[in-house]
């Protein structure tokens, strides 16, 4: 049975081994997955209570301001989970839990907008920029990060 959370208290990285980041050719390790839920403003996992060691299967998280805006960066659910409603589901629950805010960002490929549509959200145009080197996640803690940006 899929259970739905909002609450990371006992993911492991174990839990999240399942081979999540399919096709990316440096993914983020469980580890670097983990503190990727860690350091979101929400997520909602879906977990397979069924399965040995209650694997998470799917997940969805937002990082936000909390006063305006949202961003949903990633969104996936193990391919041998897929087509049974899990996506939508928790696309919908974390659309619920931003609802109080003015706008709400992702981006995905063409052929997902319809996918998101449903979902009531509408296309837009978007930029991007993407570090490769980074892709399996950025080594140096937020607290570095914030000190750096405060040297002009
Ligand atoms: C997109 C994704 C999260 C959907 O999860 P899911 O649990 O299979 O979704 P649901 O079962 O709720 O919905 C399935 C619907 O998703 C749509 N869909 C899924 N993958 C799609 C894709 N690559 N292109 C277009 N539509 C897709 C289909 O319309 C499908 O509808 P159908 O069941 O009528 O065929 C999943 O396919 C996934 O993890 N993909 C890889 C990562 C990814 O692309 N994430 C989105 C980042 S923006």
């Amino acid at each position: 049975m899929i259970r739905y959370t909002p609450d990371l208290d006992g993911i492991t990285a174990e839990r999240l081994q399942g081979g999540f980041f399919v096709g990316w050719p440096n993914p983020p390790s469980p580890e670097m997955h983990l503190r990727i839920l860690q350091n979101a403003y929400r997520v909602v996992l879906a977990v397979d209570d069924a399965a040995e060691n209650q694997p998470v299967i799917g997940f969805i998280n937002a990082i936000s301001d909390g006063v305006l805006t949202a961003f949903i960066p990633l969104l996936e659910v193990l391919p041998a989970y897929q087509g049974q409603g899990i996506g939508t589901e928790l696309t919908r629950r974390m659309l619920e839990a931003l609802q109080p805010l003015y706008a709400v960002d992702l981006l995905c490929d063409e052929s997902l907008i319809p996918f998101y549509q449903r979902l009531g959200l509408i296309p837009v145009t978007g930029a991007a920029r993407r570090n490769y080197a980074m892709q399996s996640g950025c080594p140096i803690t937020n607290a570095v990060l914030t000190d750096l940006g405060d040297h002009e």
